[in-house]
């Protein structure tokens, strides 16, 4: 069956500190700094930083807003822990790797009969390595993370939930997710029929609600990827034939387009469509990553931003090294694109906000 949703496209969190965001991606969890801007919303200077694989991805970027200006209140109704697939046989090195960090991590448990490790974040975030031998995607490597064990992308995410049923429909009848099992308290949803679309519903009945806004150590929202701005004209439309009429309008995030939903367990739902060149199209591949980038409607505010933002610096060792030319993200072709009318908002960021 052919359904909108192809997978995860990518998950956004918000950690403390920029540096130790940094630090802790490009170090512990060994993903590539691919992108660099700012948050597209509000009047205070964010970062917006993206990590992912060797290729960037779709499918393997996580996304930080480092919002170490307000702490947020983790819970039921968020996302509670990313998941990346790593080779077969590779959790043992994964633990003894989050022990030489000296980082909090779980030793090598079972979900589904997958071996994995949870590993958390110095913010609180959780993010799990998960074996999955089929997995072809290219790993980013560092000087500690050789290719045969690195990362390839997301397999999935796991989703905190009190009340298992309406998100179960939401994700079934809205997005056109199948369910594949239960396992304990985990019921595990996918979308398509490739790697990086599991969604694990994990049921905390007695788990007090998470807050929903930005605040560090919580995860922000998790996005989808439909690939075309025709599927995702058809999602809002899906979504409001069945009662989500709080669906928002379809934001112009420059490297992708967005649709935001809230879904009945109180997760944020992001649905994305690519654009040409998508990670690419202002950065060179060897490149990706290596400089503060802002949409053009922002350049002209460069000065007040970076005045406001902590500066961050990227280990040596984890730094862009000649990584392989990749000609283009997933692209629309020009013609199959709709003309979808586009938000964007143009914030102006005051001299007299504090860094962040
Ligand atoms: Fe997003």
């Amino acid at each position: 069956m052919t359904t909108l949703v192809k997978g995860i496209h990518h998950i956004t969190l918000c950690p403390g500190g920029a540096q130790e965001d940094v630090d802790f991606f490009t170090q512990v969890m060994a993903q590539r700094l691919c992108k660099q801007t700012v948050l597209m919303d509000g009047s205070i200077p964010i970062y917006h930083l993206y990590y992912g694989n060797a290729d960037a991805d779709v499918g393997s970027i996580t996304t930080t807003f480092p919002y170490a200006r307000k702490p947020g209140r983790s819970g039921s109704g968020q996302l509670s822990a990313t998941t990346y697939t790593v080779p077969h046989g590779t959790t043992r090195f994964w633990a003894d790797h989050f022990t030489s960090h000296g980082v909090e991590h779980s030793g090598i448990q079972e979900r589904f009969g997958r071996k994995y490790v949870r590993v958390r974040h110095p913010a609180g975030l959780l993010f799990e390595v998960m074996e999955e031998p089929a997995d072809t995607r290219n790993p980013w490597t560092t000087t500690r993370v050789s290719r045969d064990v690195g990362t390839r992308g997301f397999f999935g995410a796991v989703l905190s939930v009190r009340d298992v049923r309406d998100q179960e429909q939401f994700f079934i009848e809205a997005l056109g997710f199948t369910k594949v099992g239960v396992d304990g308290p985990y019921h595990r949803f996918q979308a398509g029929d490739g790697i990086g679309g599991i969604i694990d519903l994990h049921h905390e009945p007695d788990r007090a609600p998470g807050s929903w806004g930005f605040g560090a150590g919580t995860a922000h929202h998790i996005a989808l990827n439909l690939e075309t701005d025709e599927a995702l004209t058809q999602q809002k439309a899906k979504y409001e034939e069945i009662g989500f009429t709080d669906t928002s309008e379809i934001k112009d995030r420059f490297y992708f387009h967005s649709m935001y939903t809230r879904s009945p367990g109180g997760i944020l739902v992001e649905c994305t469509s690519n654009v040409p060149g998508g990670f690419y199209q202002d950065e060179a591949p060897e490149a990706l990553g290596t400089t503060l980038l802002l949409p053009p409607w922002y350049e002209e505010q460069r000065a007040a931003i970076v005045a406001r933002l902590e500066p961050i610096t990227v280990p040596e060792q984890n730094r862009a090294r000649g990584a392989a030319a990749k000609p283009a993200a997933p692209a629309q072709p020009a013609a199959a694109q709709p003309a979808v009318p586009l938000s964007r908002y143009k914030a102006k960021f005051d001299a007299d906000t504090q860094a962040t």
